[in-house]
């Protein structure tokens, strides 16, 4: 579904990717974990199109996107539901025509499906009584939620999202997890999901790739990480006290 080969990139002078390999395949989920400014954004930017990279390959849906023509390209990035780190709503749009917008660009939906579809996913995130509101009436949470939506609803193979969790308090993290395990199941696409947060990542795919040097090592489960045995992605896996219930469960069974 997605092929990542050999990708570097850098701003100016500032190396982001020394070289960075990885893919994706249909109905995969892959968490990309990393510090902040290991340039997560950036990668997600990069494959939705947005920016440009130095070297190496892309290869999204059997297109090699370098040498893609925009006709082809149009119809690729239908494929894909994206939620970017700081929304991208429309100001001046509110709720409902936002991601009507969404629905009637990438659907063939009749305007009453769309709309009773909008009531219906914006309910799953503990969302009412928005539809009519400005992003500007929400809070940063609220926000958050409208864009994990607006990307899940146009059933894309492909979900890209950046630190959906981001700003969350714990009850609405849960439940934005729920909900993406819930949907991408239901809709039975591919997600790769990008965040600076341990236990998100490993809550939402059990493949994690880590980003560390300019690099990305994995996806890897969690034992696979810690087997690595490097100190610095240790500390970082386990220095807030997280381990995945499967690796507690694992290791209570082995102690017995
Ligand atoms: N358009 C740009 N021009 C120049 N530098 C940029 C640009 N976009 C990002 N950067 C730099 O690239 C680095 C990676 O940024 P990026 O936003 O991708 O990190 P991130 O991993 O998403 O961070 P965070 O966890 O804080 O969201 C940062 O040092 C940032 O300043
Ligand atoms: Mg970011």
């Amino acid at each position: 579904m997605l092929i990542v080969d050999r990708i570097k990139k850098s701003f100016l002078n500032k190396e982001i990717f020394k070289e960075i390999s990885f893919k994706i395949n249909k109905k995969e989920k892959i968490s990309i974990l990393g510090p902040n400014s290991s340039g997560k954004s950036t990668l997600l930017k990069i494959l939705a199109g947005l920016v440009p990279w130095d070297e190496g390959n892309i290869t999204l849906f059997n297109q090699d996107l370098l040498h893609i023509s925009l006709l082809d390209k149009q119809s690729l990035y239908q494929k894909l539901g994206i939620a970017f780190q700081h929304g991208g709503l429309f100001d001046f749009m509110n709720v409902e025509e936002n991601i009507l917008f969404a629905l009637k660009n990438m659907t063939d939906l009749k305007m009453f499906e769309m709309k009773d579809k909008i009531i219906d996913f914006l309910k799953r995130v503990n969302l009412t009584d928005v539809l009519h509101k400005f992003p500007g009436e929400l809070s940063g949470g609220m926000r958050r939620r409208v864009c994990l939506i607006r990307a899940l609803i146009t059933k894309p193979q492909l979900l890209l999202l950046d630190d959906p969790t981001a700003g969350l308090d714990p009850v609405n993290t849960s439940l934005v997890l729920e909900t993406i395990q819930k949907l991408t199941e239901e809709i039975q696409c591919a997600l790769l999901l990008f965040t600076s947060n341990v236990e998100v990542a490993f809550s939402a795919s059990s493949q994690v790739a880590l980003i560390k040097d300019q690099g990305i090592i994995g996806p890897h489960t969690w034992d696979e990480l810690i087997a690595l045995q490097d100190e610095w992605i240790t500390k970082f896996l386990t220095g807030r006290g997280y381990q995945p219930q499967s690796s507690v469960q694992k290791r209570s069974v082995s102690l017995k």
